[in-house]
């Protein structure tokens, strides 16, 4: 009976042994990955005014349970009592500051919801680097200035991107259209012109870009001298459109040099005219085909 027990007891504690060592080589050891967690909290915390003591009064890091983290206002971790940050749900806090570049050390985090406080200067030109498994970034009603950064093309997980509501200025990165799993996207009410991306498998309405002062193609108005434009449709429009009149030049000039051919009864074999026609041909397909190189976007999937 003893030994029984003490059988059961052994295996039980073998079990308990086997599933710490699973769960300590799966999950991150305690010094490396749940350390910096705990860092880029420490960080954020310390990176941002907080008027409203929100953090102040929740982010306590005396409190060293496991877990403890899990706890904190606007902490969400991938589980309850690993200190592993999922998500982090700040908006409407009255913070004030930058975009808190320690959030870089949260490094399994994927969503990220910073809205409706008064963040100023940049969104980081490395922000890929900083939060490159985001699937929900919201930075939207603040007071963000400057570009609409390039990497956010980079951020390959994102679902949904809210820039809404801020001073952003320049143009939108053409790039965002690689964003393949895009479901949202507002960048409504800022400073923005230039052409709208064209999304590779979403699109987007005209509220999503209102109340910028220069946004056109795509669901909004045409871009003015829209041959520029990089918008595939009207690149292809425009080169129709320029082969209509070449044809229609070259088709005059024939009629005119067979007429004078036929009045002076004298032949020539040489045709300069069809021999730019080939190429204005082969000119249309080049930038076809740099249009449609499935590997400029492999390189971004
Ligand atoms: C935070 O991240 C930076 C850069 O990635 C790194 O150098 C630093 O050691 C990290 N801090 C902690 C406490 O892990
Ligand atoms: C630490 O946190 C745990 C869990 O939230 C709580 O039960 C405990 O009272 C806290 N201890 C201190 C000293 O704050
Ligand atoms: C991003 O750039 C900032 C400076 O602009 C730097 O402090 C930070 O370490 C960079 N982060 C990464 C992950 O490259
Ligand atoms: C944004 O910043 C400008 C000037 O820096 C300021 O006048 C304005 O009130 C701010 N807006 C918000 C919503 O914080
Ligand atoms: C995006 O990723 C590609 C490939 O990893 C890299 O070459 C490029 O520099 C990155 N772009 C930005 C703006 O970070
Ligand atoms: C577009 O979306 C559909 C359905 O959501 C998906 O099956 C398809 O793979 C996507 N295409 C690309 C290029 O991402």
């Amino acid at each position: 009976m003893a030994i029984f027990v003490n059988m059961m007891l052994g295996r039980h504690f073998l079990k308990i042994l086997i599933s710490y060592g699973l769960w300590f080589l799966l999950s991150c050891s305690l010094s490396s990955c749940t350390e910096t967690d705990i860092a880029c909290l420490k960080n954020i915390k310390a990176s941002l005014e907080d008027p409203f003591s929100y953090l102040k009064s929740s982010w306590d890091f005396n409190n060293n349970t496991e877990g403890y983290i899990c706890r904190f206002t606007g902490v969400d971790c991938w589980h309850p009592d690993e200190n592993k940050v999922l998500n982090l749900r700040l908006s409407d806090m009255g913070l004030k500051g930058r975009f808190p570049v320690g959030i870089q050390n949260c490094t399994s985090i994927t969503g990220v919801d910073l809205s409706s406080n008064d963040l100023v200067g940049p969104i980081p030109d490395n922000i890929s680097a900083i939060i490159p498994f985001v699937t929900s970034l919201d930075l939207s009603s603040n007071n963000f200035s400057g570009g609409i950064p390039k990497a956010l093309a980079n951020c390959s997980y994102l679902n949904i991107l809210k820039l809404d509501h801020n001073r952003l200025s320049g143009q939108i990165p053409p790039e965002l259209g690689l964003l393949a799993r895009i479901k949202a996207f507002s960048v409504a009410n800022n400073l923005l012109t230039g052409p709208v991306p064209s999304f590779l498998n979403a699109s987007f309405s005209r509220e999503d870009y209102a109340n910028n002062p220069g946004l056109c193609g795509g669901v909004m108005d045409a871009c003015p001298g829209s041959s520029k434009s990089p918008h595939t449709g009207v690149i292809a429009g425009a080169a129709i459109g320029g082969v209509t009149v070449a044809a229609l030049i070259v088709g005059i000039g024939m009629f005119f040099y067979y007429r004078k051919m036929s009045k002076i009864k004298k032949k020539k074999d040489d045709d300069p005219e069809g021999n730019k026609w080939a190429k204005s041909l082969k000119g249309i397909k080049g930038i076809k085909a740099s249009y449609t190189n499935p590997s400029v976007f492999a390189h971004f999937i």
